[in-house]
């Protein structure tokens, strides 16, 4: 038996879906344990894209996927999902896909203050995906989220509601000049939701205990990044939910002895989605290049991704946060033809070297870069399948990764399809 954590070490879109999608071939179930439909998973097979933002990217595997406890889902956005996956002759059924009894629903006055909020913030806004992510959050903690358990209980559902949506509407229209809502709507959108979805809420956490029990092997697929985490990443341009590796057991309901590896997702250089500090962004044509030779859009904004030199402070932090076993380096190809590259290696504010990432953003911001630089590749690695046959300075690139990280490297990726992939060591070998 081996479950597998996968999480992203930037600040998301690192490749987590293309990569939990190839190892899902593997595993028998997939579980996403934080965020919500901010995620935006793709995956390529035979030349077709998917975007899944809540499903989780073990689907077209046809694996039994589980939406875990710590996730706060837009229900609307499930049931459009389930919708345009089963349209492409995807099976979505209760036997297939499962939520979690106690995910937290995302309700409307939660994407309304999301973006009443943002538009208040104006110039100082965080850039959410205005998903209504953080409101969600925000009446778990303070205990007055409503969970799919009074979801599917329309009398509990109605209570719950009439005990908020007042005070919700106050806060709408006295605070964020926003406008208020209407029980009756939300009622009836709801209901309708809850009929559907009520034959795929569970347990989930019993559900993966008897699996795992049984020896089935399980993949956590994480969403977001690292450095998007609520705790450890670059405060408070963060999501609300941690997202780092050890809460796959607390968003999930299973122990830490369940886990056996953790795999962090690497791009090649670095992307950056929505406002705060970013050390190694490039503003010059490479920093453009990059962006256009990677497609580099947001999967769930469409928003255009800021790009930059890999930064070994983040991913050395995000190796010890997350306790990684492994590393995947994904998008490889796009750095093909730039006759050089650097890597950050640490951080020079003013006088001090820092090698572990700072707290204090105004710390950040002064702080510079500090790069080693390598020889670049001008072959196209693209149809490359094997480690050996890869350009000598493309191994000499992830060979000082791997060293500078101190993890070893068991994935590349070199395109976005299934296949376009050099497996160096299985993880669930
Ligand atoms: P996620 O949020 O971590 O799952 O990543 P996204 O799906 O948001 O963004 C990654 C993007 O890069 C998607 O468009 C993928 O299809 C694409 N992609 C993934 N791996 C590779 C790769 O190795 N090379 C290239 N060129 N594209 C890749
Ligand atoms: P995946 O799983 C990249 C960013 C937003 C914003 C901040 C807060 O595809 O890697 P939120 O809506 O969560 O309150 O926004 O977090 N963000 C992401 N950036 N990839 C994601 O997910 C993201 N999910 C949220 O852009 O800066
Ligand atoms: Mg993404």
């Amino acid at each position: 038996m081996s479950n597998i954590v996968i999480i992203g070490t930037q600040w998301g879109d690192e490749g987590k879906g293309k990569i939990v999608d190839l190892l899902a071939q593997k595993a028998d179930a997939v579980v996403r344990f934080q965020g919500g439909n901010n995620a935006g998973h793709t995956m390529v097979v035979e030349g077709e894209q998917f975007i899944s933002h809540l499903v989780p990217s073990g689907i077209l595997q046809q694996k039994k996927c589980f939406i875990g406890n710590g996730l706060v889902v837009d229900p609307a956005v499930l049931v459009e999902e389930i919708d345009y996956l089963s349209d492409r002759g995807i099976d979505l059924g209760p036997g297939i896909l499962k939520v979690s009894q106690k995910a937290h629903v995302i309700m409307p006055y939660h994407r309304a203050i999301d973006h009443a909020r943002e538009k208040k913030k104006g110039a100082n806004k965080i850039g959410t995906t205005g998903r209504g992510i953080g409101p969600a959050y925000e009446d778990k903690a303070t205990r007055r989220g409503i969970r799919f358990v009074e979801l599917i209980d329309p009398e509990m559902f109605v209570d719950r509601l009439n005990s908020i949506l007042d005070e919700k509407n106050f806060y709408l229209k006295n605070y964020l000049n926003a406008e208020t809502l209407a029980a009756g709507p939300i009622i009836e959108q709801y209901g309708q939701l809850a009929e559907r979805l009520t034959p795929h809420v569970t347990d989930v956490s019993v559900e993966l205990s008897t699996a795992m029990k049984a020896g089935k092997q399980v993949l956590f697929e994480g969403a977001q990044g690292t450095h998007l985490d609520i705790d450890h990443g670059t405060y408070p341009f963060v999501t609300s939910s941690n997202t780092v590796a050890g809460n796959a057991c607390g968003g999930a309901g299973v122990g830490p002895k369940d886990i056996n590896g953790v795999i962090g997702i690497v791009k090649a250089y670095t992307t950056r989605v929505g406002a705060g500090p970013f050390p190694t962004e490039l503003f010059d044509n490479i920093g453009d290049q990059i962006q256009a030779k990677g497609a580099e859009f947001g999967a769930t904004t469409g928003r255009r991704r800021r790009c930059g030199w890999l930064d070994m402070v983040i991913l050395r932090n995000a190796v010890r946060l997350n306790g990684l076993t492994g590393m995947v380096i994904t998008k490889l190809d796009v750095l093909g033809g730039l006759d050089e590259l650097k890597i950050c290696t640490g951080y020079q504010y003013n006088d001090t070297k820092l090698e572990h990432f700072p707290a204090n953003l105004n710390v950040l911001a002064e702080s510079k870069p500090i790069y080693e630089t390598l020889p670049g590749w001008q072959e196209d690695i693209a149809g490359i399948r094997n480690f050996d046959e890869l350009p000598q300075n493309t191994c000499k690139y992830l060979k000082r990764i791997s060293e500078l990280a101190e993890v070893p490297i068991d994935i590349v990726s070199v395109g976005p399809g299934r296949e376009e992939t050099i497996i160096i060591n299985d993880p669930f070998k």
